[in-house]
C-alpha cells in the first residue's frame, strides 16, 4: 500500500535533533506532522522535494530572544529568524516582557529595548495569545514572563529598590495568572538596575508560584563578571528554594577582561550544582554582548558600538570613543548624551565563548535585539555562524551536536512536547540547509545582512522561508503555552 500525504522530503541526510548520528532518508508530513521517517521510496507526496545533498533537521528554536513584539507584527517582521531556519523563539527574556504590563509613559531600561509605552498595552498574557492569534506570524512563540514588567505594575514605576509584601503578593497574583494563560515561566535580569534593589529572597518568593502553577526559571544574572560564580550560586539556590524549578542562566559568559579564561570555573560549577538540580544555559557565537547603554558602567578597556539612541539615531553604528572625539567631551558624557540608547560591548574572550558553546548543557539562543537601528549581528546571523563558523571551520563541534543544542536539548530543557526532534508523530517544523556553504553574512558594520546555505524551512507544515526569500503571508506559528502548567484545582 502506497502512503499518500502532503508533502516528501527525498534523500536527505538527516539530524534528527537528538544528537544520534545522521542518516540518509526520506521525511513524510501530513498536515502539520510528521508522518514517517525512513526508506519512503513506496510513498508519494503531493509535493516533492529532492533534498540529495542537502541537511535535514528539526526547525531551530532560539532559546533566548527579545522577539515579544516582533512577533505581534505579522510574518513579514520574522525574516531575521526564518532566514536562519528559525521555527520557534522564546520570548520575555532577561525580566523584560510585553505582558502583563500596560504603560502610560516610558519605560525603564531595559524594559524599553521592547519599545516605548506606545506597546504595552497587553493587560495579561491571555491578551498576548490572543494578539498572536488574531495576527499569526511565521515562526512558534514560547514567552516568559518577566519580572521587571512585574515590578513595574506591582511598584507603580517606583523600581530602584527592594519590593514590599504588600507588592511580592501583588506580583504573585499576576504571575500566577500569567502562568495560566500560557507564559512558560518566570524570568529576571537582576543585572540592570531598577531589578539589582531585588533581593534573592523576592525571587525565590515570586518563583514559588513557578513550582506551584509549573514552569522554568530563566535569569540574566546579577553579575556575570568579577561576581559570576556567586551569581550561579544564588541563581541555583533561587531554583532549589523555591520549589526545585527548572533553571535556565541566561547568555553565560565571564564577563571583562579580569574574568577571561574564568568559565572554566563557572562550568565546574554548574555541573556541580547541576547534579542535585535541574540547570541549563544558553549562548550565542560572539564575544560581544548587547543592551541598553548604560553610562556609569563604561570602561575604557571594553569597546562600545552604538546600536541606537532616541535623540541621536545618527549616530547607530558608530563606536563610542569616535562620536566622542566628534562631540569633543568625554565617552561618559557622550554616552550620558544619547541616552536613551543601546549599545554593543566587547567584553567576552573568544576561548570562554567557546568553551562554553562546547559544553553539553548549553543550547543556542541569539538574544538578538530586533528594534535596534544598527542591532547585534547575531540578530541575522547565530544559528548559520555556529553551523558555518564553529562546526565546519573551527571544527569546535559535530553537526549532530549543534543541531542537538539548537533542537532536541532546547525542547527537552523547556518542555516543549512534539519540537526538537524529526519522528513520526513531530510537529513537521524543519529546516533544510547545505552544511558545505551555511554561513552568516552579518557583521557588526552591516548586522542586517542575511545568511547563506538555508535552502527551505517548514514551520507546522508550512513553508516559511525558500530559496533566499520568506514565503508571503504564511503564519503557520503557534503560541505555545505553557506546556508544563499543572492543572488549576
Ligand atoms: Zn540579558
Ligand atoms: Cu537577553
Amino acid at each position: 500500500m502506497t502512503l499518500r500525504c502532503d508533502l516528501v522530503i527525498r534523500d536527505a541526510t538527516i539530524l534528527d535533533g537528538t544528537g544520534a548520528p545522521r542518516f540518509r532518508g526520506d521525511v513524510a508530513v501530513e498536515g502539520d506532522r510528521i508522518r514517517a521517517v525512513g526508506d519512503l521510496s513506496s510513498a508519494s507526496g503531493a509535493e516533492e522535494v529532492d533534498a540529495a545533498g542537502l541537511a535535514l533537521a528539526p526547525g531551530f528554536i532560539d532559546a533566548h530572544t527579545h522577539d515579544d513584539r516582533l512577533v505581534l507584527c505579522g510574518p513579514e517582521c520574522v525574516h531575521c529568524k526564518t532566514s536562519q531556519g528559525v521555527t520557534t523563539v522564546v520570548v520575555g527574556n532577561c525580566g523584560v516582557s510585553l505582558a502583563p504590563l500596560r504603560l502610560s509613559s516610558r519605560p525603564p531600561p531595559p524594559l524599553d529595548l521592547l519599545g516605548d509605552e506606545s506597546w504595552f498595552t497587553l493587560g495579561g498574557f491571555g491578551e498576548y495569545a490572543d494578539a498572536l492569534a488574531k495576527r499569526p506570524t511565521a515562526v512558534n512563540t514560547f514567552a516568559f514572563c518577566g519580572h521587571q514588567s512585574l515590578r513595574v505594575e506591582a511598584m507603580e514605576g517606583d523600581v530602584y529598590r527592594a519590593a514590599t509584601d504588600r507588592e511580592i503578593a501583588r506580583m504573585q497574583d499576576r504571575l500566577r495568572e500569567s502562568l495560566r494563560q500560557g507564559a512558560g515561566g518566570f524570568s529576571t535580569g537582576l543585572y540592570y538596575p531598577p531589578n539589582m534593589h531585588a533581593p534573592t529572597e523576592e525571587v525565590i518568593a515570586i518563583a514559588e508560584v513557578v513550582a506551584q502553577e509549573g514552569g522554568l526559571y530563566a535569569t540574566h544574572m546579577r553579575d556575570e563578571a568579577d561576581r559570576v560564580a556567586d551569581s550561579i550560586r544564588e541563581t541555583a539556590r533561587i531554583g532549589r528554594e523555591s520549589g526545585n524549578i527548572e533553571v535556565v542562566i541566561s547568555h553565560h559568559k565571564c564577563s571583562m577582561p579580569e574574568n577571561f579564561g574564568r568559565s572554566r570555573e563557572t562550568l565546574a560549577l554548574i555541573d556541580a550544582l547541576g547534579q542535585d538540580q535541574p540547570l541549563a544555559f544558553d549562548v550565542y557565537p560572539y564575544p560581544a554582548g548587547s543592551t541598553v547603554l548604560m553610562p556609569e558602567r563604561l570602561r575604557q578597556d571594553v569597546p562600545v558600538q552604538v546600536t541606537w539612541s532616541v535623540p541621536h539615531p545618527e549616530q547607530a553604528g558608530r563606536d563610542l570613543d569616535a562620536i566622542a572625539r566628534d562631540w569633543g567631551m568625554t565617552r561618559v558624557a557622550a554616552a550620558e548624551r544619547l541616552l536613551p540608547a543601546g549599545a554593543i560591548y566587547f567584553q567576552m574572550d573568544e576561548a570562554d565563548v567557546r568553551r562554553i558553546m562546547a559544553h553539553p548543557r548549553s543550547m543556542i539562543g541569539s538574544d538578538g535585539i530586533p528594534h535596534d537601528a544598527k542591532p547585534h549581528p547575531r540578530l541575522w546571523g547565530t544559528f548559520p555562524r555556529v553551523l558555518g563558523h564553529y562546526v565546519r571551520d573551527v571544527g569546535l563541534f559535530t553537526l549532530e551536536t549543534a543541531v542537538h543544542k539548537m533542537t532536541g536539548r532546547t525542547a527537552a530543557v523547556f518542555g516543549l512536547p512534539g519540537r526538537g526532534t524529526i519522528r513520526p508523530g513531530s510537529f513537521a517544523d524543519l529546516v533544510l540547509f547545505d552544511a558545505a556553504t551555511v554561513r552568516d553574512h552579518a557583521t557588526w558594520a552591516d548586522p542586517e545582512a542575511i545568511s547563506e546555505g538555508i535552502a527551505r524551512v517548514w514551520c507546522n507544515g508550512e513553508t516559511t522561508f525558500r530559496a533566499g526569500q520568506p514565503s508571503p503571508g504564511a503564519a503557520p506559528g503557534r503560541f505555545l503555552g505553557n506546556p508544563r502548567l499543572r492543572d488549576a484545582a
